[in-house]
């Protein structure tokens, strides 16, 4: 049977994307989507493929008034979190693209999901190179003590930091903090010019047009240091096999996990 998915955002750049990956796929069928401005129309006719034929939906309430297996989040950071919790409360597993959410969020939904017995994996970026990214500065956070996280986006980008950055600094933070040489309340001048401080380290968010998005840290060692970096282009192709594949692991497993490696063989 294939799994049956209800995909917020669905008429998004990302969105759109993933839905129409997932038409040309044997295992995954869209049967809902949500979107405002295409409320009441077929997902289809909105994107010139006739093989999807979900309606769209104004709220992800009313979508998930039809059963799915997997609910895909890909709208807002504003209704992210109530369209997770809606979701789970109709005893879907939940996959979640959008960025924005706070640590708070993700306790919350972690809770909810244990409690009801479904998988709900959190992916800041699809992007292979971004999994890999990740997994490299885990391995170099536990040789190399202090270092600084830079994320790029284009002007219009309302969050910050990007979920990549918030994701990468909450993976660091279960192996140390990074520990400045000089303690930020001891910084002469502008404190916030050295950038926020989230769940251990420090984190740099530009935006600017220009911009697609990019991901950078750096670790600093005396004389040595050591830059990870990922770029992507503009197309929403990078995101779409990680999306799919988290469709397809999400009901393997209960309770919350934050990062698509998570379900990889890395
Ligand atoms: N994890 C990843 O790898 C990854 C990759 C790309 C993007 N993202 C994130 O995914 C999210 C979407 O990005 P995008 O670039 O695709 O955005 P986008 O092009 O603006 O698309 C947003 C989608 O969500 C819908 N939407 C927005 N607000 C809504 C609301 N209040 N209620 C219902 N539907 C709503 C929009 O339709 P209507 O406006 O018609 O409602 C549209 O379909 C962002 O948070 C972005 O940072 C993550």
């Amino acid at each position: 049977m294939p799994i049956r998915v209800s995909l917020a955002g669905a008429t998004g750049w990302a969105g759109s994307a993933l839905a129409l990956a997932a038409a040309r796929s044997n295992d995954i069928t869209l049967v809902s989507a949500v979107s405002r401005t295409h409320a009441g129309q077929i997902l289809g006719d909105v994107l010139n493929e006739p093989l999807l034929k979900c309606p769209v939906f104004a709220t992800a309430q009313e979508a998930l008034a039809h059963p799915c297996d997997v609910f895909f989040e890909f709208t807002k950071p504003e209704v992210a979190r109530s369209n997770v919790m809606a979701a789970l409360q109709r005893g879907a597993h939940v996959v979640i693209g959008t960025s924005g959410l706070t640590e708070a969020d993700f306790a919350e939904i972690a809770a909810v999901a244990n409690d009801r017995h479904l998988g709900v994996l959190a992916v800041g970026n699809f992007a292979l190179t971004v999994v890999l990214l990740q997994k490299f500065s885990e391995i170099a956070a536990r040789y190399i003590p202090q270092w600084e996280i830079i994320d790029y986006a284009n002007d219009g980008k309302k969050d910050a930091p990007s979920g990549t950055a918030r994701e990468l600094a909450f993976r660091l933070s279960n192996i140390r903090p990074s520990e400045p040489t000089i303690p930020l309340e001891q910084t002469l001048g502008i404190v916030e010019t050295r950038g926020a401080r989230l769940t251990g380290s420090q984190v740099h968010s530009i935006r600017l047009p220009g911009y697609t998005i990019s991901a950078e840290i750096i670790f600093g060692m005396p004389d040595q240091k050591l830059t990870i970096r990922h770029d992507s282009g503009s197309s929403a192709q990078p995101y779409v096999d990680g999306a799919l594949l988290a469709i397809r692991k999400v009901s393997t497993f209960v309770g919350l996990r934050r990062g698509l490696d998570n379900v990889l063989d890395l």
